[in-house]
């Protein structure tokens, strides 16, 4: 065993940049889709007739790509840096952590697949079925143990607060995915969840709404509390906030859930917990937004120089403004408007382009020049517009979805003095065309931007060259 002294002890890195070249390709993959499915929905003969390029087939590889091939790579890759350099020390056990890598780019492919091919359990954000559930496992219990033998054979004393967000993640997306796909297998791609009727609802919007809270938040917020602090050159605001938002945010998460049914045969109490849950997570939610903006006391005026800090900070505005409206959404007299209608689309991508995108995006550019031996990417101009395409393309998409969703829960509930309903509801989906097209132009700036991103990476890697980082001494050593 080399020691940490030894100056040939080195990180692990490979994996690193594997993960984080796969996130920028998957990032136009599942990007491309989503702007497919946005035409589609304007221009329903986009369907084209052929099944597997149907709305129905694309619309779950575009959320299956974007949240667990674009968002989980950035999540491998990052959470294997920030752990080998806040606990200076080797992944444990390389083989595993080699391992994850080709498990995950199997399981995306097979997704790629299946779902075109019109295989899926029909559980949204759970459709693979249950052969490639079972390789997702092992997957991931590898990466439990690749993560926690890191942070247990740690050379400094203290696990940094990033590791916390990260592990949790990990936890619970491990919980999560045992216990919604339970299923019984009824053939090679077909199975039957092992839950049924409403149970089956209740399981899987448990697991819903926690893949949103520890997939699409818990583990970003890792990148948070490690890339912030380093692009900016200052301390966590914070220290012991960020310990408070840790515990308050993974208590009150898991029981926010039964929002996502409100007016269903669910219990009535149920639904009310729910909903009084949702609106205790705006307290730790906006904690954890102000804890990483504020860390910018005193380097504000980076913010109109370092477009990476800006993609930064700008997606700690998507996450309280999504934060801030889905708690709003699940009042239940709010949702009798909001479900349904494409005010649920525009949250979803408030916080999904917003945050996710952005804060997955900063973190990239921090890391990949770092992994190539440079200080920064190929080109910053490209980083600048590419920040400027993403924005106004966010707000596009999510305006117009905003408009388009209040207009349509409107439309759908307006009644005549007699009793019968104002408008058809063909008359609500001809009102939304002129915002699925400001939509589309939205997505399309986005991908424009992605692809932006894809050319200077590209560009960055040919100039530079894959580097072997020295683990440092320790600074404090063990008890
Ligand atoms: C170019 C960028 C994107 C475009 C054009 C786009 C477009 C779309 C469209 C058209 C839908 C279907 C909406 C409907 O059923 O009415 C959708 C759903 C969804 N997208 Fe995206 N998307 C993009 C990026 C992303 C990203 C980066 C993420 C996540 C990190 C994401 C997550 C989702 C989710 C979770 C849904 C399902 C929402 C629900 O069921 O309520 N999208 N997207
Ligand atoms: C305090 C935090 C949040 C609360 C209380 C919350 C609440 C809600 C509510 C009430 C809905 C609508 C449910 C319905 O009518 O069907 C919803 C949908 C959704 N939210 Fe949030 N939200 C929060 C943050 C976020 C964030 C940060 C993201 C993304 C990163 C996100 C992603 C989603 C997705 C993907 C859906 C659609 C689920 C589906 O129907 O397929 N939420 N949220």
């Amino acid at each position: 065993m080399q020691s940490s002294h030894s100056p040939a002890a080195q990180y692990n890195d490979t994996v690193v940049r594997q993960f984080s070249l796969m996130a920028v390709v998957w990032g136009v993959v599942g990007m491309l889709v989503g702007v497919v499915i946005a035409a589609q929905l304007t221009w329903p003969e986009l369907n084209l007739g052929i099944p597997w390029l149907s709305y129905g087939r694309l619309r779950p590889l575009h959320t299956n790509a974007v949240i667990f091939a674009f968002g989980g790579c950035a999540l491998f890759a990052t959470s294997y840096h920030v752990v080998q350099r806040t606990c200076q020390t080797r992944l444990f056990a390389p083989g595993l952590a080699a391992f994850t890598f080709w498990g995950w780019q199997l399981v995306i492919v097979a997704a790629a697949i299946t779902l075109p091919l019109g295989y899926t359990t029909g559980k949204e954000y759970a459709e693979l079925e249950w052969p490639i559930d079972i390789l997702i496992t092992l997957v991931w219990v590898s990466y439990a143990i690749v993560f926690f033998g890191t942070v247990g054979t740690r050379k400094v004393r203290h696990i940094y607060v990033a590791n916390w967000f990260y592990g949790a993640f990990i936890i619970a997306v491990a919980l999560l995915h045992v216990v919604n796909s339970a299923e019984v297998p009824a053939g090679w791609m077909k199975s039957y969840s092992a839950y049924a009727g409403v149970q089956d609802a209740m399981v899987q919007w448990w697991y819903g709404h926690n893949a949103v809270g520890f997939f699409l938040t818990a583990g970003f917020l890792g990148m948070m509390y490690y890339y912030i602090p380093k692009q900016a050159e200052r301390p966590v605001y914070s220290y012991r906030l960020s310990i408070v938002h840790f515990w308050a945010l993974i208590f009150t998460y898991m029981w926010a859930g039964p929002h996502h049914l409100h007016y269903t045969a669910l219990p009535d109490w149920t639904q009310s917990l729910g909903m009084v849950f949702s609106l205790i997570l705006l307290a730790p939610s906006w904690g954890g937004m102000i804890n990483g903006v504020m860390t910018l006391s005193g380097a504000w005026h980076k913010l109109r120089t370092d477009p990476i800090l800006r993609f930064l900070i700008v997606a700690l505005s998507f996450y309280g403004m999504a934060t801030f409206e889905g708690p709003m959404m699940s009042i239940k007299t709010v949702n009798a408007l909001s479900h349904y209608t494409d005010w649920t689309i525009g949250h979803v991508h408030a916080g999904a382009l917003g945050w996710v995108g952005l804060i997955s995006m900063g973190s990239l550019y921090y890391l990949i020049p770092r992994m190539w031996g440079r200080t920064t990417m190929y080109s910053v101009r490209a980083i600048e517009l590419h920040f400027w395409t993403a924005t106004i393309g966010i707000v596009l998409y999510i305006a117009a979805m905003w408009i388009a969703g209040v207009m349509q829960g409107l439309m759908w509930r307006a009644i005549n003095p007699d009793g019968t309903l104002t408008y058809t509801f063909v008359e609500g989906v001809k009102a939304t065309f002129p915002f699925y097209v400001v939509r589309l132009l939205g997505g399309l700036l986005y991908l424009g931007g992605m692809l932006v991103m894809a050319w200077n990476v590209w560009m960055t890697v040919i100039s530079g060259r894959a580097v072997r980082a020295t683990i440092p001494a320790p600074q404090v050593a063990h008890a």
